[in-house]
């Protein structure tokens, strides 16, 4: 099964919106013709439009980091999924660590959102990782099974045609801490499996698993190497236009 990598990046909060044009002012001609990976690209919401702009004759997608699961409502400082389908996102990130860890994200609310992603026609790329303390407590394999049966409750296959995974080991991002490729494939055969008991072995086999944490120009080759990586969601490495396309290239 050959799976299409997405190499996605993770803006958080960086940029505005004059150097979200500038970004891809010089990052599109550097990735023209590139139609071995699918890229996507994930600003800050306000950045969003400008970034839609500036793709617009290109193969690259914009994404947003987050999204309610209501159309509408009386929900200061929330945005919709219906809102970022309007100006032109096609993925989303839902349930990033950061949002767990700071923002009270449940994995609860993660099972709203990646509903109301998928209700949109958005790809949502939900994801899921464990901590420190829980990885040297021995206890990856449950919080894995845990965050993926939580976030994927009462889907069909169907409506989950689009999902996307990231596994994210919290304890990678942002520390220049990098899984091993071994360690990344071990986590991602235990999402795939995951996966296969909700919507089916044939749908396992097609979802893509990214890997995120620390990728970087000088890992990003090996951690692709690896049958079961589907791509990556970088955060620090996607902000200069240099490195994001030295990983889109790998
Ligand atoms: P870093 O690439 O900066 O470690 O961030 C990873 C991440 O959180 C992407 O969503």
């Amino acid at each position: 099964m050959v799976r299409k990598k997405m190499m996605a990046a993770n803006w958080k909060m960086y940029k505005n919106v004059a150097e979200t044009r500038e970004f891809f002012r010089e990052f599109l001609p550097l990735v023209a013709g590139h139609e071995r990976d699918e890229i996507v690209v994930c600003p800050p919401y306000v950045d969003v439009p400008a970034a839609v702009e500036s793709v617009k004759a290109s193969q690259v997608a914009i994404g947003a980091q987050d999204v309610h699961w209501k159309d509408e409502g009386a929900f200061t400082g929330e945005i919709s999924p219906r809102m970022l389908a309007d100006v032109g996102c096609t993925h989303v990130i839902v349930g990033h660590s950061e949002r767990r860890q700071y923002f009270g994200e449940t994995d609860d609310s993660v099972n709203l959102k990646l509903k109301a992603a998928l209700g949109h026609g958005l790809t949502p790329i939900v994801c899921v990782g464990e901590v420190l303390e829980e990885r040297e407590a021995g206890l990856t394999e449950d919080v894995l099974r845990r965050q993926c049966a939580r976030a994927f409750h009462a889907i069909s296959a169907k409506k989950a045609a689009k999902l996307v995974i990231a596994y994210e080991p919290v304890w990678a991002i942002g520390t220049g801490k990098t899984a091993t490729p071994e360690m990344a494939s071990e986590a991602h055969v235990l999402i795939r499996g995951e996966a296969a008991k909700v919507f089916g072995e044939d749908f396992a086999q097609q979802l893509r698993i990214l890997y995120g944490g620390s990728v970087k120009p000088e890992n990003a080759k090996a951690l692709m190497a690896e049958p079961e990586i589907d791509g990556a969601l970088v955060g620090g490495a996607s902000l200069a236009v240099k490195s994001f396309v030295a990983i889109v290239k790998y």
